[in-house]
């Protein structure tokens, strides 16, 4: 927790509005509703009087457990237009539309949905969706750029297939996304503070496959989440970001990142290294293979076909991180950039994880390296993450600790620290 906590924890049951404008999106609002009721949370919707034009007050109710009003003047005997928005710990509007977004910014209170967000003291969020030219118009860029001065959270929308024929930026992200988003900023609203503007990053994110045969391959067990975390806190704090994703669960895309995706070590030693060239942050948190097979069988491998199966000869990868921090040594990269490594250590009879970790950071060389306790269901895989973030101070190395939280907010903290680096 820090300054702006608002003194609830990851996983506290909330009072949370879920507001919806009146664009085609709205139909979605009702899976984010599900969304945070299936999590425990306590939910109202007030829909403006257009979003009921898409989906009926019935939906909500339904799904909300709980009656739907629009306007100032209903449930007056319960003073209803300011409690609702004074007892909420999170008010998320999805889809904020642009005709919302410019009454939020001036502060307008004529339904039920702004005078909420008007009498709110927790974070607000905004989910913006609507066509590209209405979201770079520069009216909508000044609402947007006033809204977050004043401490709203305007998420970044998605890019990709909109109402009719156009893909651009303005779409609403996947409900559970934008869930996951809006819960983090209750522990810290100002988690995604404009704090990375005009940054060019780049993060690795994922496993490789390391190929045995045109259908095998060795793997590992890294979902890729960390990763996605942390280019989706990079993106919503302003940065322009290049995810590159080795082989990852279904995860949702970060909004407007651009994703190169690989499969093997060696290409993702290429994606990183093109990609570095410009970048003030390179993250490795992805989980490479140290080895792959020395030889690659051109058809499958068969079993009593002539093939020695009872043991596999490898060869050692590069190490990418190594690579960049001797590139940078080198004078090929930046002195500035910033290179971030990840270190998944089990302890052994001799030393614990920690031990493993400060060792690595040495080793590798880089400016920041985030430590993390593997093995037994832990991390891998995981929603869930804690560990250590070192750095090298001379020979020693400084231990903070980043205690066990959601992915998202250990991306948080780590960006908090790199953005400490600078200063
Ligand atoms: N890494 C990398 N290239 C590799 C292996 C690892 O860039 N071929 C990066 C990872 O992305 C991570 C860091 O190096 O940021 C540490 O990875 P890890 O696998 O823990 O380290 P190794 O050097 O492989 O050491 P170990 O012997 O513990 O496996």
């Amino acid at each position: 927790m820090n300054d702006s906590s608002t003194g609830k924890s990851d996983n506290m049951p909330l009072r949370v509005v879920i507001g919806v404008g009146g664009g085609i999106a709205a139909f979605k609002a009702a899976h984010l509703v599900r969304y945070f009721t299936e999590k425990g949370h306590h939910v109202n919707v007030i829909p403006t009087s257009t979003a009921l034009r898409f989906v009926g007050a019935a939906t909500f109710e339904a799904l909300s457990g709980n009656p739907v009003s629009t306007d100032v003047f209903d449930n007056v005997d319960e003073v209803q237009h300011v409690r609702l928005g004074q007892e909420a710990d999170l008010i998320v509007i999805a889809p904020a539309t642009a005709d919302l977004m410019a009454r939020l910014a001036q502060g307008r209170a004529d339904d039920l949905l702004t005078a909420s967000c008007l009498v709110a003291t927790c974070p607000v969020v905004l989910a913006p969706a609507m066509h590209t030219e209405m979201w770079q118009h520069p009216a909508t860029r000044d609402n947007v750029a006033l809204l977050r001065s004043r401490g709203t959270v305007v998420l970044e929308p998605a890019h990709g297939r909109l109402t009719g024929k156009d893909t651009g930026p303005g779409r609403l992200p996947e409900p559970d996304h934008i869930g996951q988003l809006a819960e983090a900023v209750v522990a810290d609203r100002d988690m995604y503070r404009q704090s990375l503007t005009a940054r060019k990053v780049v993060i690795s994110a994922g496993g490789t496959h390391e190929a045995l045969d045109p259908v095998r391959y060795l793997g590992n067990a890294s979902s890729g989440r960390q990763g996605f975390a942390l280019a989706d806190v990079a993106v919503q704090r302003g940065a322009q970001v290049t995810l590159i994703a080795g082989v990852t669960e279904d995860l949702p895309v970060p909004s407007g990142a651009n994703v190169i995706r690989v499969a093997s070590a060696r290409d993702m030693q290429q994606a990183v290294t093109a990609a570095a060239r410009d970048a003030d942050v390179v993250i490795m948190a992805a989980a490479v293979a140290d080895y792959r097979p020395a030889n690659v069988a051109a058809a499958k491998l068969k079993k009593g076909g002539g093939d020695d199966l009872s043991s596999l000869a490898l060869t050692e990868n590069p190490d990418i991180l190594a690579g960049l921090v001797e590139a940078r040594r080198a004078g090929e990269l930046a002195s500035e950039m910033k290179i971030v490594g990840f270190a998944a250590e089990t302890g052994d009879a001799s030393h614990s994880p920690l031990d493993h970790g400060k060792a690595k950071l040495l080793r590798k060389g880089c400016d920041l390296l985030m430590c993390n306790e593997v093995g037994n269901g832990k991390v891998f895989g995981q929603r869930d993450s804690q560990g250590w973030l070192l750095h090298p101070a001379g020979d020693d190395v400084v231990v903070t600790d980043v205690p066990h939280s959601s992915k998202l907010r250990v991306a948080a903290t780590m960006w908090d620290e790199i953005e400490s680096l600078d200063e």
